[in-house]
């Protein structure tokens, strides 16, 4: 479809953009540990300006928008400028453009160009998932032993974090084979849909954070529920992603709303 088209160029030039200003911006902060950059602010308006030349109706919501449309606005793309600044801010090579096309609250179209490798991870709900153009699917990994699962930390230094550490000790506990922070969700979630993960999940996370990665994985023949194993919809909190194999045990493990009583008290 014309949006997705739209989409991967924009992402790309986006993506370039953004990586010729690593190791030289300016970085503030939006809250504690949470921070902005120029090249987040900057590569907002590029992507927003290019998509409006291109689709003149077009809503917004995106991380770094002063007023955000409604998620369950027509033609509204979400769109994270520049997903993993803390990273990009230590200049570690793994951050990305996430931009996504919803219709009344369904994600139609997405994409994730990660700028450093040069992958640009693109679906159309109902037509599959592509890295490069090539078919990607998650892996066949059968149980949660064999799972090399990724794991998000919010910024919040509270129970979002004591619970994620709980449930990444539960998951070691269980055997797992690995557990990987990689500081960005969209490369999480594309990296479940081509199958280096086997697993991801994270309690706090935005529309423009998961809004391309959770139709790459469902594309990609993969699922996803929320944090605590309902239905994902566009406005979820977190996110529970896996392969499918395993997928009601992965989420038992790591509810959100059981592990408190589980682990900390
Ligand atoms: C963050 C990254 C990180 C995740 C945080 C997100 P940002 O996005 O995706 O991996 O753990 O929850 O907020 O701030 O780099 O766009
Ligand atoms: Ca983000
Ligand atoms: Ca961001």
């Amino acid at each position: 479809m014309k949006q997705l088209e739209a989409a991967v160029e924009i992402a790309k030039n986006a993506g370039a953009f953004v990586k010729g200003m690593k190791g030289h911006v300016r970085v503030s902060d939006k809250g504690i540990n949470d921070l902005v950059t120029e090249a987040d602010t900057k590569a907002q308006r590029m992507i927003e300006d290019a998509l409006i030349e291109q689709f003149p109706d077009s809503r917004f919501f995106g991380e770094e928008d002063e007023k955000r449309d409604a998620l369950d606005s027509e033609s509204l793309w979400i769109i994270d400028p520049l997903d993993g600044t803390n990273n990009f801010t230590h200049t570690i090579p793994v951050y990305c453009v996430s931009i996504a096309y919803a219709s009344k609250g369904t994600v139609l179209c997405g994409c994730v160009y990660d700028p450093e490798r040069d992958e640009l991870f693109s679906a159309q709900r109902g037509g599959g998932a592509y890295l490069n153009g090539k078919k990607i699917s998650v892996t066949n990994s059968a149980s949660l032993q064999q799972a090399m699962v990724s794991v998000g930390f919010y910024y919040d230094r509270g129970e979002l974090m004591e619970k994620t550490l709980c449930s990444v000790q539960a998951l070691f506990k269980k055997n797992i084979r690995g557990i990987r922070r990689m500081g960005s969700a969209a490369i999480d979630l594309s990296w479940v849909a081509c199958g280096r993960f086997d697993a991801y999940f994270e309690y706090f996370l935005s529309p423009w954070d998961y809004a391309a990665g959770m139709l790459l994985v469902q594309e990609a023949g993969g699922r996803i529920s929320d944090r605590d194993g309902n239905p994902f919809v566009l406005g979820s909190t977190g996110a529970v992603a896996s392969n499918g194999r395993f997928h009601e045990e992965f989420v038992s493990m790591v509810k959100y709303s059981s592990v408190r009583n589980r682990f900390i008290e």
